[in-house]
């Protein structure tokens, strides 16, 4: 496995404090591990690694290869939280934010608003360009990807004809429940299913994240083992050797015995700011009900050092913060010394620093200024790299983590019922037809 790190040493907290959890979380495992408790029905998660059919596997690598060997340069991706911010998370974490680089193709995300300018805008760049679409949604009926599926669709089949098109056009969704399985097995569209048992926001390493990963080329056997052997370590009911159960227990201890409200989480890499929002959708989804949970919050240093930093040094004490760094970038680079006459910028004195040295710095400074002199918490956790090992390893940790902290907060961590009131109440303005 690719190694995970821990770091409580800053976070106000003993890990003695941590370890008095040790039975209770052993109680929550094992439950979770015979499949009891609330939500249980939703477990299937956590055994999605070891039960990837590599039929199913090879199938997803067929369809993307038929992608590149026709030349497609753009896919679309249509999908709203789970079926949407795992995939741009995988893909950032390992390939970066910029289209290029090692992608194999371009990606646009749509179908995550109703925003009629972002709408137009994506529909006008993929009008001259050779496109394929993955609409996912796992109930299948959500307004925001719906809309959108429709308005691409119908530009694909004005494009190269409907007959053409069906070849274009992937589903990802349940296996038999919803209209996009109905609509996708009349039009004769490839199909990939979303596990019954695995909810939106656990669905990364399902065909959600899977077929996309693949086509822009990540190694997507390399994302499923990182992930299974994250998951023997830290499904482990032992919370002395479980880091995962750690953190979990650690954020709780902060939240209701040391009061705090927020959580924010930090990466100094900028090419994390979706991995972040994925973690926001997993904590704040799994947690926020029954009027408890921590709201999770996310920035990126430094770049939101210069924003929210004073927020943080001075201002009112609400919130702890989690801190992800990257042992080995995925790319580096040494700073360069001048003649002292072009020493202009007075940089010199970081000649012979690499970049990523320099950034090390930055979190030594400020992990020192938050805690020390600010006494906001923080926890450091440490990811090896940017590979899609570390990828899989980093999202079973976190998956693992919830799971345990939203029975510590003795809610469903596997439900999200309040998401469906705005969508009654819009639906109910729409006349939207029962
Ligand atoms: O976690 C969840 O369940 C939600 O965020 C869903 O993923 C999101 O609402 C999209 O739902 P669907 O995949 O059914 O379109």
């Amino acid at each position: 496995m690719k190694e995970i790190k821990i770091n409580f040493n800053k976070a106000n907290l003993d890990l003695k404090e941590i370890f008095a959890y040790a039975d209770k979380v052993k109680e929550i495992n094992e439950k979770m591990e015979k499949f009891e408790g609330e939500g249980s029905a939703f477990l299937g998660w956590k055994d999605l690694p070891n039960n990837i059919n590599p039929k199913d596997v090879q199938r997803i690598e067929d369809c993307a290869k038929k992608l590149h060997n026709d030349g497609v340069e753009v896919l679309v991706v249509i999908g709203i939280g789970g079926s949407y911010l795992g995939v741009r998370a995988g893909i950032d974490f390992v390939f970066g934010e910029y289209p290029g680089s090692e992608k194999k193709m371009e990606i646009i995300y749509v179908g995550e608003s109703i925003s009629s300018t972002s709408l137009v805008e994506k529909l006008k760049y993929v009008e001259n360009k050779k496109f394929a679409i993955n609409v996912i949604s796992k109930s299948g009926t959500t307004l925001e990807p719906a809309i959108a599926f429709r308005l691409f669709k119908k530009m694909l089949e004005d494009k190269i004809g409907k007959n053409n098109a069906k070849d274009y056009i992937f589903a990802t969704t349940d296996a038999s429940k919803g209209l996009l399985i109905k609509l996708a097995e009349k039009e004769g569209y490839e199909r990939f299913v979303i596990p019954d048992d695995v909810g939106g926001r656990f669905s990364v390493l399902t065909p959600v994240g899977l077929f996309p990963f693949a086509c822009v080329g990540l190694n997507i056997k390399k994302i499923i083992s990182g992930a299974k052997s994250a998951n023997d370590i830290f499904g482990s009911s032992d919370l002395v050797s479980n880091l995962a159960y750690q953190y979990a227990v650690a954020r709780y201890i902060l939240h209701t015995k040391k009061k705090y409200p927020v959580e924010m989480i930090v990466s100094y890499e900028t090419c994390h700011r979706f991995f972040l929002e994925w973690w926001k959708q997993l904590f704040a989804e799994s947690e926020g009900k029954n009027e408890k949970g921590l709201l999770p919050h996310s920035a990126i240093f430094t770049t939101d050092l210069h924003s929210l930093g004073q927020f943080i040094q001075e201002g009112s004490k609400v919130l702890f913060e989690t801190i992800l760094t990257i042992k080995k970038p995925k790319y580096d680079l040494k700073m360069f010394e001048l003649p002292q006459e072009e020493n202009n910028d007075n940089l010199n004195y970081l000649a012979e620093k690499s970049i990523h040295e320099i950034n090390n710095i930055a979190f030594d400074a400020t992990i020192d200024a938050h805690s020390l002199v600010g006494r906001v918490p923080n926890i450091h956790i440490s990811i090896e790299d940017y590979s899609e090992e570390s990828f899989g390893t980093i999202v079973m940790f976190f998956e693992r983590a919830v799971a345990i902290s939203g029975y510590l907060l003795r809610i469903n961590p596997f439900n999200q019922p309040g998401v469906e009131v705005y969508k009654t109440n819009m639906f109910k303005t729409l006349k939207k037809p029962i």
